[in-house]
C-alpha cells in the first residue's frame, strides 16, 4: 500500500464524508428526519484525515463536535446536502464521496411558514421525494474511474442482499451494510457489525468501535485508490 515518509495511507487525497440525518421541515416549529447520530460519519472523516487524506465533512444536524483538521458543512435539508456536495465536486473534486449521511428520503410537499395549529382543517401530510444523491453521483461518473464511490445500507434484516442492490442500482464501489436491529449496531452506538459489499465480493467485519471500521474502511480506500494520479 502506498504510503508517505509519515505512513500515512491517504495522503495527497481529498475525501468528501457525508454524515448525519437531513431535516425536512413542516413548519417552524417541526421537522421530519431519522435516529441518525453521525457517529459513524464523523468517525471515518477523523479515520480519513489522520491518514493524512484533505476531508471535507457535509453533515447533517448533529451533537458532535468535528474532528480537528476537517473541512465542515453543516447542512439541514436533503437538498442543501445535494448542493454542498455539488458545490465540493465543482470546487475540489474528490478522489472519493463517503456517503455516510442517512439522507431523508422525503420531504414535505409544502412548508408553511406558520406554526400548524391543531385547529387548522385536515392533517394529512403531503410528502415528495427527495433526490438521490449517492445515485446522482454514480450516474454522473458513469464509466469514470473517479471518484470512488462509497454508498451505506443501513437495514432492518437482510443487510448483504439490500447492500447488493444498491452497489448496482446507485453504481458505487462499495456499500457498508449493517442491520440496525442487531445489537450494538444501531443508530447511536458506538459499535457496528458491517459487512464490505463490492462486486468482487462481501466481507464480513464482526462487531468492533465505529473507528475501527472507519480505520477498514481507510485501509479499503487506500487500496482502491493505489497507483491511481
Ligand atoms: N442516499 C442518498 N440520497 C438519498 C437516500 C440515500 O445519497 N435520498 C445514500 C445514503 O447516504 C446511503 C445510500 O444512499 O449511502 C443508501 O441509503 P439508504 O437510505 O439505505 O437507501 P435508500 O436508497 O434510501 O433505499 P431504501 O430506503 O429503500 O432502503
Amino acid at each position: 500500500m502506498r504510503r508517505d515518509a509519515h505512513g500515512s495511507a491517504l495522503s495527497g487525497r481529498h475525501v468528501l464524508v457525508t454524515a448525519g440525518p437531513t431535516r425536512e421541515p413542516l413548519d417552524p416549529a417541526r421537522f421530519l428526519s431519522n435516529a441518525s447520530t453521525g457517529k459513524a460519519g464523523f468517525a471515518i472523516a477523523a479515520a480519513c484525515v489522520e491518514a493524512g487524506a484533505r476531508v471535507t465533512l457535509v453533515h447533517g444536524p448533529v451533537s458532535l463536535t468535528p474532528p480537528l483538521g476537517v473541512d465542515t458543512v453543516g447542512v439541514t435539508t436533503a437538498l442543501e446536502m445535494q448542493a454542498a456536495v455539488a458545490a465540493c465536486l465543482q470546487s475540489a473534486p474528490p478522489d472519493a464521496v463517503v456517503m455516510s449521511a442517512a439522507v431523508a428520503d422525503f420531504r414535505p410537499a409544502e412548508v408553511s411558514t406558520h406554526k400548524v395549529k391543531k385547529a387548522d382543517a385536515a392533517h394529512t401530510l403531503t410528502l415528495v421525494r427527495n433526490p438521490d444523491i449517492l445515485a446522482g453521483l454514480g450516474a454522473a461518473r458513469g464509466d469514470a474511474a473517479r471518484p470512488i464511490l462509497v454508498g451505506f445500507a443501513a437495514e432492518s434484516g437482510h443487510p448483504v442482499e439490500y447492500a447488493r442492490d444498491k452497489l448496482r442500482s446507485k453504481r458505487v464501489d462499495l456499500v457498508v451494510a449493517n442491520d440496525i436491529t442487531a445489537e450494538g449496531a444501531g443508530f447511536g452506538s458506538d459499535t457496528n457489525h458491517v459487512w464490505f459489499v463490492e462486486a468482487s465480493g462481501v466481507t464480513e467485519l464482526s462487531m468492533r468501535s465505529k473507528r475501527a471500521v472507519a480505520d477498514a474502511l481507510v485501509e479499503w480506500l487506500a487500496r482502491r485508490l493505489e497507483g491511481a494520479p
